[in-house]
């Protein structure tokens, strides 16, 4: 039987720029994620409060939202939440009436903003929000209440702490999920070292003995790493 490989690429293989990987998405998603006026809200609100934009991409909050579905998640918590724009509301909308979102954030100087997006988008009464570093507010809250699906998307130095914590608080068959752990291609750099790319590492060697987990990473232009139980 003749090999499957090397595989026939008959396109031009090119680099790929952030530019380029932005413009791919934008087209993407023209065809398969429509426009939604609370989302777009949501954001238009943040800008103009000056908060950063350093939210999930609009597939990436598809991509959670499925996810949520997916496993019918009926508890979620999300560890880094800006104000509420984004991953919030993806996640938030996947939930049943009777489900709950908690999230955790360090930074409150954009409660209003939050309030106002949450509000917008009908979340106020699913998302409760707990204020304090997202370490310790993890800590503080009870195993016996598991969750069905964790999204770690704070300060990348504390990945493995906050993974240890999700392991303990999230239900046998959930998901957790872990933001931006490629860092555009530096984590793999021997060259490259900062505090991130450092929390990055040391959440990769923590998770190779994590035989009881199912763990993989998605790279995007800044990505994901996928772990279920
Ligand atoms: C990338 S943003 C989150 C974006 C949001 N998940 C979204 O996609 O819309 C990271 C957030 O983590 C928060 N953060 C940073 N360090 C934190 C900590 N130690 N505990 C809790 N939140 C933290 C930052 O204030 C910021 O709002």
């Amino acid at each position: 039987m003749a090999s499957q490989y090397p595989i026939q690429i008959k396109q031009t293989p090119k680099f790929t720029s952030i530019k380029d990987w932005t413009h791919s998405d934008a087209y993407h998603n023209s065809f398969l994620i429509p426009q939604d006026p609370v989302l777009n809200a949501a954001l238009k609100n943040s800008a103009e409060n000056g908060l950063p934009e350093i939210a999930v991409s609009t597939a990436q909050g598809k991509f959670l939202h499925l996810h949520a579905q997916l496993i019918q998640a009926k508890r979620i918590l999300e560890v880094g939440r800006l104000a509420g724009e984004y991953s919030t509301i993806w996640l938030g909308h996947a939930l049943p009436g009777d489900g709950e979102l908690i999230t955790l954030e360090i930074n409150n100087k954009h409660a209003k903003v939050t309030e106002e997006n949450l509000s917008n988008a009908g979340l106020s009464s699913k998302c409760k929000v707990i204020v304090g570093p997202g370490h310790d507010s993890m800590v503080s809250l009870p195993s016996d209440k598991k969750f069905d699906l964790i999204f770690i998307n704070a300060n990348k130095p504390s990945n493995l702490k906050y993974f240890t914590e999700a392991k303990r608080l999230v239900r046998k068959g959930g998901i957790i999920i872990v933001d931006n752990i490629v860092c555009f291609g530096c984590v793999t750099d021997p060259q490259e070292s900062d505090h991130n790319i450092e929390g990055v590492r040391l959440l990769l060697s923590g998770l190779k003995g994590e035989l009881d987990w199912f763990c993989l990473t998605l790279a995007k232009r800044a990505s994901a790493e996928l772990l279920s139980l």
